[in-house]
């Protein structure tokens, strides 16, 4: 039998309406029952265009409310863990958006609550979740390309459109941990969500805005099999937003795109009307990257499908609570690290993947008895080897 579950969502603003559309456009079974916003006006706004039967200000009748079985948390970061105890309390499916946490050890307190709680919880990591990112990722781990060397994860735009984000306190950091956190479970289900993550280096400054939090980070990612991530984050690109992702591997490729070139470009002169293309871009003539369906192109609607789904069939989800922990972690390491400026250990007390992983080693191929480096078709028609004298050690190259 098909079921259907009744949602608080807690927050009505960007992220709220983005996950309301999502549940209220497709899998029109779930819906959202009770909309919790601080005011008063806006909840009975939102809940009116959305046909949400109960507005609240009030937090914990808004979780409490007898109308639902789950809570969906879209309140600023610094908020998550209250919404999280109270949801687990109040023994409900509770999905919360990213991140998880400000840092690790909130993160672990949230993992903790859900888990002694018993109830089903889900990491909203919209981003593994796109259509083309999932494909992607099968095709990974199918062995389409190999052993995985390096993923580099991009994501960056003008700066968010609230002022708690420019908050360190509320937001827990700046650029990194408000979009490195998209860009590290990028990584993570490339490498293998299993590879734990070991070391981490890291640049982050405030170059732009007059803020305490860092407008821009680089980082790295070392994995126990060899295997190197790299994010780069920013609040200060100009031209709308960037997400860009890339996979390396001994046998292929992988290079995605998902806002700014999806198939979709369109010149338009500038004309007497403010209209909207596509979340952060900056301008609404000249040449534009619209974006078809946003909550679509952004695995929005993948998502809640997949966390609904698996809640059915009393499954984790493909994003837990212990992947937000995960990605914590990894971001406090990058905090560090940038403070630092060394190397620093991820510290994960408690790690549920793989222990004594071996080193990623590709194949070697054999050339004539020695072991091949590389074989170049040239443009004169020739084809080079060049091998590595298993005797000598000697690196040679022959013409054919
Ligand atoms: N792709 C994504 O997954 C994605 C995208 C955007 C935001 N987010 C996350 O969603 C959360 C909310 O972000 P947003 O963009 O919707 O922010 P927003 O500022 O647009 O909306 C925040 C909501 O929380 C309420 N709120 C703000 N401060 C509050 C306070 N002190 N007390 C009670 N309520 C308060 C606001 O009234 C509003 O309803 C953040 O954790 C953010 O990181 C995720």
């Amino acid at each position: 039998m098909t079921k259907s579950h009744g949602i608080t969502m807690l927050g009505s603003g960007l992220i709220g309406l983005f996950y309301t559309m999502t549940l209220h456009g497709q899998r029109k079974r779930d819906q959202v029952k009770v909309i919790y916003s601080r005011d008063q006006a806006r909840a009975q706004k939102f809940a009116k265009e959305w046909d949400i039967p109960k507005a609240t200000t009030d937090l914990a009748q808004a979780i409490n409310a007898a109308q639902t079985d789950c809570v969906v948390i879209g309140l600023p970061n610094h908020l998550h863990e209250e919404a999280v105890t109270l949801a687990a309390q109040a023994g409900k499916a509770v999905l919360c958006t990213k991140p998880l946490g400000r840092n690790a050890a909130e993160a672990q307190r949230m993992l903790a609550a859900v888990e002694k709680a018993g109830v089903f919880h889900g990491y909203l990591e919209d981003l593994v979740y796109t259509p083309k990112t999932l494909k992607a990722i099968q095709a990974v781990q199918q062995g389409a390309l190999g052993e995985v060397l390096w993923v580099r994860s991009r994501e960056t735009h003008p700066g968010p459109h609230s002022a708690w984000f420019w908050d360190e306190q509320q937001a827990g950091g700046g650029a990194m941990i408000d979009m490195g956190c998209h860009c590290v479970e990028i990584v993570r289900s490339f490498v293998g969500k299993n590879i734990k993550p070991v070391e981490v280096m890291c640049w982050a400054d405030t170059l732009v805005h007059p803020i305490e939090a860092e407008d821009h980070g680089i980082g790295l990612i070392k994995f126990a099999n060899g295997a190197m991530g790299q994010f780069e984050v920013s609040w200060a690109f100009r031209g709308g937003m960037d997400l860009r992702d890339e996979v390396a591997g001994t046998q292929g490729t992988i290079w995605l795109n998902h806002f700014l070139r999806t198939g979709f470009e369109m010149f338009t002169l500038p004309q007497k009307r403010e209209g909207y293309v596509a979340e952060k871009a900056e301008t609404d003539s000249g040449w534009l990257f619209p974006v078809g369906d946003e909550v679509h192109e952004l695995g929005y609607v993948h998502m809640f499908a997949e966390m609904f789904e698996a809640w059915d069939k009393n499954q984790a989800p493909m994003e837990s609570f212990y992947d937000g922990y995960v990605v914590n972690a990894i971001l406090d390491a990058c905090y560090k690290s940038a403070r630092t400026k060394l190397w620093e250990p991820v510290q994960l007390e408690d790690w549920r993947g793989a222990t004594n992983v071996e080193k990623i080693k590709a194949p070697t191929q054999e050339y004539q008895g020695h072991a091949l480096i590389k074989r170049e078709r040239m443009p004169d028609g020739t084809t080079k080897y060049i091998f590595k004298d298993k005797k000598t050690g000697e690196i040679r190259s022959e013409v054919k």
